[in-house]
């Protein structure tokens, strides 16, 4: 080994660090700057938005230098086309084309990975979200420590434009409800409009639930200190092409996503659903049976099973609708997801009953092997009927 020219290359003269040649070239052929500011733009077939909206954004963000990542969810409509068709020819717009995937929560969390800025905003491709705004943000955290800067309906000078009193009425019953678990005091928690410092974004993005359509409040909710924040304001315009995707499914998730951020970290939501539909099960089942052994007088074999088929076909249809409401199944999947479920309860049954019977012959209290005997049960068949019954679209 020559030790001179190990030196050599370890503390160069001057404090000039050698860059090897090929590095030196590929710096000097790359753009001169990054951008300061990735906006995440989540798509549902949205064709007739993007390019104005990127016009707009382009306009409005003169003289700052930005990147816009459009977060598609596999429209059919041609939104991943017309966005292409744009980054083309303007390296700032890129697409992400998510495939068997579906969430405005997820979409912007994953779009927020894959930009490079220190600053994140997250806006509607709607253009209800006033893109005039976007400056002013950029403005409030450079100059100051804030973590977060919200777009505002409900600050003074914000507004909701010509919402139905039904919808205004929901926004705001939901906005009372995001109190319970929100570390912050904010008049608009349920914007879908804001722009975050990347730090603070990366403090809480592994405690994110990603249900949903809140993110903003999903990251209030998850971040590990409480958000500095402000609120500007801005009117919610009407939109002008397509349809809004909000609908019974997004305000069912919106409740699973307050709840995973109250009970969550103790038990899952799903499991809690599961479990209390399994108590309604057994009132359910005492029901029948009394009403059959009473009013129609049946053998009480005859009573019980009765009783068990129906709260079986009960919980099934009731875990259905609501525990399992994202993974809906219908038609001929309903009846083959009901057969899978009483197969898979069935084995539950027998496994609860045998654990309960093993400790209560190690001298258990009764109430102790029955408990124990019903948790081992009920594992077993949430566990297995969400893979089995419910199982994850591909
Ligand atoms: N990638 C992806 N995946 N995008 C989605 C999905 C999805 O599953 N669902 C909706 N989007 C996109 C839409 O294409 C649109 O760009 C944006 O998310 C908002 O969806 P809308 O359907 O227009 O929602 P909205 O106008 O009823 O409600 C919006 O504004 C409210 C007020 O700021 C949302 O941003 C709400 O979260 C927000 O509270
Ligand atoms: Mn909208």
């Amino acid at each position: 080994m020559k030790p001179g020219r190990r030196e050599d290359r370890e503390a160069p003269i001057g404090g000039v660090i050698e860059v090897p040649p090929g590095v030196a070239a590929a710096e000097r052929r790359a753009a001169p700057a990054t951008a300061e500011l990735s906006i995440i733009i989540p798509t549902l077939n949205e064709r007739d938005n993007i390019a104005p909206l990127v016009e707009r954004i382009a306009e409005a963000l003169d003289g700052v230098t930005w990147e816009a990542i459009f977060v598609d969810d596999d429209s059919r409509d041609g939104t991943v086309e017309a966005v292409r068709a744009i980054a083309r020819r303007d390296p700032r717009i890129r697409c992400l084309h998510r495939l068997g995937r579906r969430g405005l929560s997820s979409a912007c969390i994953e779009g927020a990975l894959a930009g490079v800025a220190p600053f994140i905003a997250v806006m509607d491709a709607d253009l209800q979200h006033d893109e005039t705004l976007l400056p002013l943000m950029l403005q409030a955290l450079r100059e100051s420590s804030l973590d977060i800067v919200v777009g505002s309906r409900y600050a003074e000078g914000g507004g909701v434009g010509d919402w139905s009193r039904r919808r205004a009425g929901v926004s705001r019953f939901a906005t009372r409800l995001s109190r319970l678990v929100l570390k912050a005091d904010i008049a608009d928690p349920m914007s879908g409009f804001s722009m975050v410092r990347r730090d603070s974004f990366e403090a809480a993005m592994r405690q994110l639930s990603a249900v949903g359509f809140k993110i903003l409040l999903d990251l209030f909710a998850s971040s590990p200190r409480p958000l500095r924040c402000r609120e500007l304001p801005y009117r919610f315009r009407p939109r002008r092409h397509g349809e809004s995707k909000l609908d019974t499914l997004a305000a069912w998730e919106y409740l699973m996503l307050i709840a995973d951020k109250l009970i969550g970290h103790i038990v899952p939501v799903r499991f809690a659903l599961f479990a209390a539909v399994g108590g309604i099960g057994l009132f359910v089942h005492l029901a029948v049976l009394y009403l059959g052994l009473r009013f129609a007088a049946l053998d009480f074999t005859v009573a019980q099973s009765i009783a068990t088929i129906v709260a079986m076909i009960g919980n099934f249809t009731l875990n259905n609708l609501f525990t399992y409401r994202d993974r809906r199944l219908a038609g001929f999947a309903f009846l083959r997801g009901l057969l899978t479920f009483a197969l898979v309860c069935g084995l539950g049954a027998v496994a609860n009953v045998g654990v309960a019977s093993v400790l209560f012959g190690n001298r258990q209290a009764w109430w102790v092997a029955g408990v124990a005997g019903a948790i081992v049960g009920s594992v077993w068949n949430y566990a297995v009927t969400s893979v089995v019954t419910w199982r994850k679209a591909p």
